[in-house]
């Protein structure tokens, strides 16, 4: 276990923001955890993952939990499937990568996005037509308030777009140690999303190999390098409205690009919303909105968590003014 006082956080924040956390623990086994938990954090306590979805505001005056527990384990094997218990640590392309070397299939549409296995349960990650949650079995967790363990089931989850209990009821309540998939050993892809098929190719041979190339592609065709310009990837969500409201909108907009859900809403595009507000590749100061993906709000270089925050409250009023839609946060603003 390692735990550090008033330590750099830049590093474990893709926005590249430069504030400190009073405390720094990063456990590397269940155990651990439960003790340092046991013995009592000094609070309020924040568990991160690899930073690619904060935005903080101010230094952090608390204790930062993250965790390095490793490790991938094949739990059950039949012919068609197989379940995978990983370590929340695990960074998640080198397990997307993990599995596909090994042929088993599932999670080649998530390739290439930043973070770690932890948090892909609870933002519950989703890409190219696949989420996270579509994939998991069960969660193992360690509770915050008595450092007890418990094993969330699939439907306990309560997976929905972005979402899982871990961001709702039981928010800053547990933190997750393990996450088991349930991964196939028979073909069976997601071609549907956007341009995915059109990247790999007519004739070309479908395989989890050839989708995890196209979608790095894609990826790196629109959505900037953490390590090179700082964001957090989309910054807002898909906003859903109701169909009544879709409607209207596309009488004034036939253009518009609409999906229905599920459950007879309709969710529209963050970003096309805010492209027609005319933001794309704009810049205030060291803030800025991507040049190839406006949903995405980028730090060119010593920007505040206030002046980010601040550029995004612009973005999402004028996308209210012009379309009386609301955008809400993906990115989880620490105060
Ligand atoms: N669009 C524009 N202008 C642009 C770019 C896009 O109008 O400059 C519109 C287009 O109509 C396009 C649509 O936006 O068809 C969708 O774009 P994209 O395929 O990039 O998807 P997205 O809805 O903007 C979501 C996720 C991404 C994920 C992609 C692919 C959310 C909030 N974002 O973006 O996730 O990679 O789909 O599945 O759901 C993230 O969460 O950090 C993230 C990057």
């Amino acid at each position: 276990m390692k735990k550090y006082s008033t330590y750099p956080m830049q590093q474990h924040n893709t926005f590249g923001l430069n504030v400190k956390a009073a405390q720094f623990i990063e456990f590397e086994t269940e155990e651990e955890l439960c003790d340092v938990i046991k013995a009592g954090l000094s609070s309020p306590v924040l568990v991160i993952g690899a930073g690619s979805n904060l935005l903080f505001l101010n230094d952090y005056k608390g204790t930062v939990l993250h965790s390095a527990i490793m490790g991938v384990t094949v739990v059950e094997e039949t012919d068609g499937h197989l379940l995978l218990r990983v370590g929340s640590g695990m960074q998640w392309d080198s397990l997307v990568e993990y599995t596909i070397q090994n042929g088993w299939q599932g999670l080649e549409n998530l390739s290439a996005i930043p973070g770690e296995v932890g948090a892909s349960a609870v933002q519950n990650v989703g890409a190219y037509g696949v989420e996270a949650g579509d994939l998991i079995e069960q969660v193992e967790a360690v509770s915050l308030s008595d450092g007890g363990k418990r094993r969330f089931t699939h439907d306990e989850c309560r997976f929905s777009y972005r979402n899982s209990i871990f961001k709702a009821e039981k928010k800053n309540k547990y933190v997750v140690t393990y996450v088991t998939y349930r991964l196939r050993k028979i073909p069976e892809y997601r071609l549907d999303y956007g341009n995915l098929r059109s990247v790999i190719g007519d004739g070309n041979e479908v395989s989890a190999a050839t989708i995890r190339k196209a979608v790095q592609e894609i990826r790196q065709a629109k959505l900037p390098d953490p390590a090179v310009i700082g964001s957090a990837g989309s910054f807002f969500m898909n906003p859903i409205v109701s169909d009544e409201h879709a409607k209207k909108l596309l009488q004034t907009y036939p253009q518009m690009p609409h999906y229905a859900t599920a459950d007879g809403r309709t969710k529209l595009s963050a970003a096309w919303l805010i492209d027609q507000c005319g933001w794309k590749n704009r810049q205030h100061g060291p803030v800025g909105v991507y040049k190839h993906q406006p949903l995405v709000i980028v730090n060119h270089g010593g920007a505040t968590g206030q002046e980010i925050l601040d550029y995004s409250m612009q973005i999402c009023h004028s996308v209210e003014e012009k379309f009386g839609v609301t955008l809400s946060r993906e990115v989880n603003v620490i105060e």
